[in-house]
Parts: C-alpha cells; structure tokens; sequence
C-alpha cells in the first residue's frame, strides 16, 4: 500500500482513532523536557502533524518515518511544522544503526502499523533499542474486523473459484490470530519491556458511505494482488453487497458506523 494519494482519502479515520487513543492514554504515559518522539508507520503524516502534536509537550521533536519513499514525500510535500520532519525507516531493518542511533527516542509511538508487520519481534527489538531504559512505545492497531467476513463469501462464488483458497484467507491483518493480547504482552515482556497498559477496546468510526468502506478494503488488503484487475472491480462491487446483507455498518441517527476491536499497547522499557 504506498499509493500515498488514495490512502490520504482515508486518515480522517485513523486520525480519528488515534485521537481517541491519545485521549484515554495520555495520563498513562510519563511525559519530559524535549521528548523525541518518532512516529513510526507514519504514512501521509497527518496522524503526526494534526493528532499527535496535540498530545505531546509542546517542546518535543517528532520524526515521522515510513518504509515508503512515496509515503514520506508525501507528508514533506503536504506538511510543514517547525518540531516534526519526515524520514524513511523501515522497522524491520537487520541495519538501522547505520542511519538511525540506539537510544535517540524517548518515545516511540504507532498508529495502525503493527497489523501489517509479519515478524513483530523484530520490529519491537529495534524499536527497544531506539529508546532508552524507562521510555515507553505507544502502538495501537487494529485486531478484529467484520471487514474480514468478506474474502471468505467471495470464496464461496464460482466466478472466483479459481482464486478460492487465497480469497477465504484475506485479513486486515497480515498475521491473524486468536490471542493478540497475550501474544504480544508475552513478546514484549521477553524483549524486555514492561506493560502498562495491553487493552482491547472497540472503536466506531463514522463512514461517509458503503463505497468508502469498500474502497478502503481494496486499498489494505491483497484483494488487488489476488484477483485481475476486471475480477478485482467485479470483487469490489460484490463486496459491497456482502457489507449491506451482512450488516457490517450499523445504521444510527448520525449516519453509517464501522465498529471494529484494537489493541492499544504502552511498553517502557526495563531499567
Ligand atoms: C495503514 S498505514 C498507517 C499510516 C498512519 N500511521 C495512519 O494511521 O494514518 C501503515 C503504514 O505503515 C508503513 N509500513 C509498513 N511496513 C513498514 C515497516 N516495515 N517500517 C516502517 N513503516 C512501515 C506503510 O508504508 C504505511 O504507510
């Protein structure tokens, strides 16, 4: 997903969500003088610039970094704030030290990352070694989605029959499980982080429409990689059907609401 364009369409909800995240945390975190934070996963920057500024000491320096070139340039070219510059970081990198120094964090904060990130042990190893001893890591991410009932109904149509297997196993998350919580409670407690918090907690968001939903579905899954480019439109419009009948938006007074589970982590790192 680095088509920073289209995925800009959409961080009215993740700004959304990370605000409500940053609401009920901030007390939880410890906060100092001239916090470096770094914002990874940061994407278009919008979480960074309009949602995290608003959280954090007003002294504090903030880097935003991403794995996608497109990504960053985007945020440079759409952003421009006096404590927060953009870089390119990937997280999983075997070699950050060549362009990153260990302990240069005080805090390390992401939003909607983790779900994308297969080998979560490494990206919290090095994110345990970008902070020093008593800094903490703020991540949250999405851990259950009624989004995922659509792949395995494609799956059931003979026009896709050619494709079933790989339909039936489409998730949000690149690595579902059953027991996020403990998993990464027990992973991070091995790196040696202590939790503060490890919580689930069900976000509603509001959607303008059953397209925007869809839209997004296509743009952060591999639904586009799986299908040719005539069946993945054919897909889309299916899935939409699929969203109505199964009543994956609640109607309310307000409008249509997508109410999805997270997990939101604080991890400080061992003294
Ligand atoms: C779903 S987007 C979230 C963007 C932003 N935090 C937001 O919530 O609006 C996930 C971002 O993580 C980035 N990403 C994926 N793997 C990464 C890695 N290994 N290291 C750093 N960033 C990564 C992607 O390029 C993408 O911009």
């Amino acid at each position: 997903m680095h088509d920073a364009e289209t995925y800009h369409k959409f961080t009215l909800l993740s700004c959304a969500g990370a605000k409500e995240v940053l609401i009920y945390v901030k007390d939880k975190l410890t906060w100092n003088e001239n916090e470096n934070i770094l914002d990874i996963g940061c994407g278009t920057g919008d979480i960074t610039v309009n949602v995290i500024t608003e959280y954090v000491p007003s002294d504090s320096k903030i880097i935003g970094a991403d794995i996608s070139d497109e990504m960053i340039k985007f945020a440079e070219n759409l952003h421009s704030h006096p404590r927060i510059t953009f870089k390119r970081m990937d997280i999983l990198d075997d070699n950050l030290w060549t362009s990153w120094n260990k302990g240069q964090f005080s805090k390390i904060m992401n939003f909607y990352l983790m779900q994308r990130i297969k080998d979560s042990r490494k990206a919290y190893s090095n994110m345990y070694n970008l902070i020093q001893p008593g800094d903490e890591v703020l991540m949250m991410f999405p851990i259950k989605q009624d989004l995922d009932k659509i792949g395995p109904y494609l799956a059931r149509m003979s026009k896709y029959s050619k494709y079933a297997e790989e339909l039936s196993k489409i998730t949000v998350h690149f690595t579902p499980r059953e027991d996020h919580v403990s998993y990464n409670c027990d992973l991070l407690e091995s790196l040696g982080f202590d939790l503060i918090l490890c919580k689930e907690k069900v976000v509603s968001c509001e959607v303008p429409s059953v397209n925007f939903i869809i839209e997004l579905y296509g743009l952060i899954t591999t639904l586009s990689q799986i299908l040719p480019q005539d069946l993945f439109q054919e897909a889309l419009e299916d899935s939409k059907r699929i969203v109505i009948d199964n009543k994956i938006l609640e109607q309310t007074e307000n409008g249509m609401v997508y109410n999805y589970t997270i997990l939101i982590i604080i991890a400080k790192k061992r003294c």
